[in-house]
């Protein structure tokens, strides 16, 4: 059955930051922290979802999918990262599956979306490599309780935009600035995949993916300085994260350390256990010049003459079928197949004074890229879903709600849900697919 869903993540959703015995994670920390984020704005309420999931699983049961990725709070099931084991959050998530396997969808959980327990960014976050350990068995806890009725489980959401943003330029939580320094934070969220994949699989999980941000690198110009450039950041976004999964072994990063020397033996062998899925979370291409100066081996170039969201990010729904299908050419039969975790786009969605919230744009970005998805399948690559980012308007990292990216408004002031133009229009498409009229997936 091919996948069709929408996708959220805790701390983005939930709110009930300080309930049912949740523990602090780094990003209510960072989130309140002055100057962090848009508007000094929070995740302690975002959607209410930990009061409000069954309207929440009624709306998607309604748009008629068959998935939902979702993430589970690492601090809401271990309030201080390790040892006590909050059985009240296991209970919310043990509520939620529940409710989702009686309307039909598939529960996808990701075990880890950035939201680190306080208590463990305090012990080194994920520049410690004990971490690993402690990940590992955060899995096992989490899969004990629900692995009997989750088939496809996440480890890790893009470990590449955490180790970046969260550890390099310290522009999300824990908010550290190390540059290139920030590497033993990527090696040590790969070894905790690895180590979560045989703690998962020894708890009966039957299928396991990890989920990558990837972007095609488009060089500013065909120029040895530019290609050189375009080739070391392919390295650090794609590559650094991808290989060591597929491949067993690290691409050459001596543009960016001298040597791995946090990389141990036997490593590469945990980190690249089987996976069943590959989940790819696409949004968009990424252009590539010569570094002006000392630094980064790289610059952005930026892309014009395309469309953009209202982030700024260029549309180039073509980009996910060049993405899908270089993956296939890179990796080949190590390739297994993909899962499109995340796709979307954020705009400023206002509803009229009718109520209704016309976001055309969404509906055409969403048409072209499955369009673009199922291209790259016509080619040859193994899709099984795609999951729209995000179910609902929601908390978007450092811009706070300023970005919406959901199928359904979120009023903030009342938490009212109103499902846009886009979720009418993914429900009669889903319609369409049950009934034959478009059989291609
Ligand atoms: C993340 C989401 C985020 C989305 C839009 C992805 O990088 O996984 O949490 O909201 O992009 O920025």
């Amino acid at each position: 059955m091919f996948l069709w869903g929408t996708a959220t993540a805790a701390y983005q959703i939930e709110g009930a930051a300080r309930e049912d015995g949740r523990g602090a994670s780094v990003w209510d920390t960072f989130a309140h922290e002055p100057g962090r984020t848009r508007n000094g704005h929070t995740g302690d309420v975002a959607c209410d979802h930990y009061h409000r999931w069954r309207e929440d699983v009624a709306l998607m049961a309604g748009l008629g999918v068959n998935a939902y990725r979702f993430s589970i709070s690492w601090p809401r099931v271990r309030p201080q990262g390790a040892g006590e084991v909050n059985a009240r959050g296991l209970d919310f998530y043990d509520r939620l599956v529940d409710a989702l396997l009686a309307a039909g969808i598939q529960p996808v959980p990701t075990l880890f979306h950035w939201d680190l327990p306080q208590a463990l960014e305090e012990r080194g976050g994920w520049m410690d490599r004990d971490i690993c350990e402690i990940f590992a068995d955060y899995a096992a806890v989490v899969a004990a309780r629900l692995a009997d009725r989750v088939p496809l489980w996440i480890t890790l959401n893009e470990p590449f935009v955490h180790m970046a943003y969260g550890y390099a330029m310290g522009l999300h939580a824990p908010g550290r600035a190390l540059m290139t320094g920030a590497l033993p934070a990527a090696h040590h969220q790969l070894l905790a995949h690895g180590r979560a994949v045989q703690a998962l699989r020894a708890a009966g999980a039957r299928q396991v993916a990890l989920t990558n941000n990837c972007t095609p690198v488009w060089p500013a110009s065909r120029e040895e300085a530019d290609l050189r450039a375009a080739d070391a950041y392919d390295v650090l976004h794609n590559r650094l994260f991808n290989d060591p999964v597929l491949l067993g072994r690290y691409p050459d990063l001596s543009a960016y350390t001298p040597a791995l020397d946090f990389v141990r033996d036997g490593d590469l062998d945990v980190i690249s256990a089987p996976l069943d899925a590959l989940g790819v979370n696409y949004y968009n291409p990424t252009r590539i010049a010569a570094p002006a100066g000392a630094g980064l081996p790289f610059q952005d170039a930026g892309i014009t003459g395309h469309p953009t969201t209202a982030f700024g990010w260029p549309v180039v729904p073509d980009g996910l079928r060049e993405l899908l299908t270089g993956l296939k050419a890179r990796y080949g039969a190590a390739l297994p197949p993909i899962l499109i975790t995340e796709n979307g786009c954020s705009q400023q969605d206002v509803p009229a004074a009718d109520g209704t919230v016309d976001d055309a744009a969404r509906v055409d970005f969403l048409d072209r890229h499955i369009a673009a998805m199922r291209q790259a399948m016509a080619e040859g690559v193994d899709v099984r879903g795609y999951l729209v980012w995000s179910l609902l308007d929601n908390f978007e990292w450092a811009e706070g709600y300023e970005q919406r990216f959901g199928l359904v408004h979120v009023d903030f002031a009342t938490q009212r849900r109103t499902p846009k133009r886009s979720y009418h229009w993914f429900r009669e498409f889903l319609r369409a697919q049950e009934t034959g009229q478009n059989t291609e997936t």
